[in-house]
């Protein structure tokens, strides 16, 4: 079989990844890991849950690393670079940060010390951080949380802020990004996305390198060759690169049909297409790559599921291939 990131790397990318979950039964999975393991296929890792708030800052001051040391030890025995999730986003948050009675003075400290902490604490071994995630609604609003309530908009650009001032303490050249869905077509979200890129731009000590296309697309619609190409100039033309960072296709129903199976080969093949199509858009990640881990189950998106490139039994979908001949 084609080794994915052998052909990216050959084509000039940084790599092709894939999210990973050390909390989950994956680092005991021989057969998952035989897999994860081989550089040939996989040369990064975007740690699937274990950087975010809740895990790395459960109680105020106090950090546990472990989990995401761990992952970036497998990322170092295999030659994998890290790109580090997330420094701040609506979900996944301790309650003492969702709960607190904050003033817009308290909960920036907070929000300072989390992002220098963590920046710090993980140095070179984060490629890049995705320092805010999804801060825009679908409508392109921006979504109400506890940072957009207290704060107001002015959060995403200080959040960039103070990555940047950490990046620069530590001396490390650490890409710093935006991370994002449906902002992989042009549209209300897409133009909410790129003045919000702007706004950070123009922030007195705010720093901004890249934009993460999260692509979570289904059988039933994925944005075209031609709309994913469009979106990502939109952002190289603002001197951004563009990884695109959560690419996973759930079929409607699993088994998925063979025609699902059709579809879906296309949908990662258009996807992987565009991001070949433009020199700028650098690095590409899936959601992980075994069915039987993906977040998406049946069970808890009304039937949806089987979304990765390698059924539960480590066999392929079709989609390994055309991602392999996309590239
Ligand atoms: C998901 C994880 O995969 C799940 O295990 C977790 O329960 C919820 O978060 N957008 C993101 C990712 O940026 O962090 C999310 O990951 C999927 C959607």
């Amino acid at each position: 079989a084609p080794y994915l990131n052998n052909l990216a790397q050959a084509a000039g990318k940084l790599w092709f990844g894939t999210a990973m979950d050390t909390t989950t039964a994956e680092p005991d999975d021989v057969d998952y890991m035989t897999v994860f393991n081989d550089t040939n296929i996989f040369g990064q890792v975007t740690p699937g849950n274990t950087m975010k708030w809740e895990f790395t800052e459960p109680t105020q001051n106090v950090f546990t690393f472990s989990e995401g040391e761990e992952t970036i030890a497998l990322a170092e025995a295999t030659g994998k670079k890290v790109r580090c999730h997330n420094l701040v986003w609506s979900s996944e948050l301790p309650s003492w940060v969702t709960d607190g009675s904050w003033t817009n003075e308290t909960l920036l400290a907070a929000m300072e010390t989390h992002i220098k902490t963590e920046i710090e604490y993980y140095g070179s071994g984060c490629w890049s951080w995705d320092v805010v995630n999804e801060a825009l609604d679908s409508d392109g609003g921006l979504t109400s949380n506890v940072f957009s309530e207290i704060i107001g908009s002015a959060y995403v650009p200080l959040a960039f802020q103070y990555a940047y001032e950490a990046v620069q303490s530590l001396g490390e050249d650490i890409k710093l990004f935006y991370n994002d869905y449906s902002i992989e077509w042009a549209g209300t979200k897409n133009a909410a996305a790129i003045a919000l890129v702007k706004e950070i731009q123009g922030w007195d000590g705010a720093h901004i390198d890249g934009i993460g296309f999260e692509s979570h697309y289904s059988v039933s619609w994925g944005a075209s060759q031609a709309q994913q190409e469009e979106a990502m100039a939109s952002f190289t033309a603002l001197g951004l690169q563009v990884h695109i960072t959560e690419l996973d296709v759930p079929c409607t129903a699993v088994p998925c049909t063979t025609d699902a199976l059709t579809i879906q080969a296309q949908i990662y093949y258009d996807t992987i297409s565009a991001c070949m199509n433009t020199e700028d858009c650098t690095g590409m990640t899936v959601w992980d790559f075994d069915d039987k881990y993906s977040w998406i189950q049946p069970a808890d998106y009304d039937g949806e599921g089987d979304p990765d490139l390698y059924y539960s039994d480590l066999t392929r979908h079709p989609a390994y291939t055309a991602v392999a001949e996309a590239i």
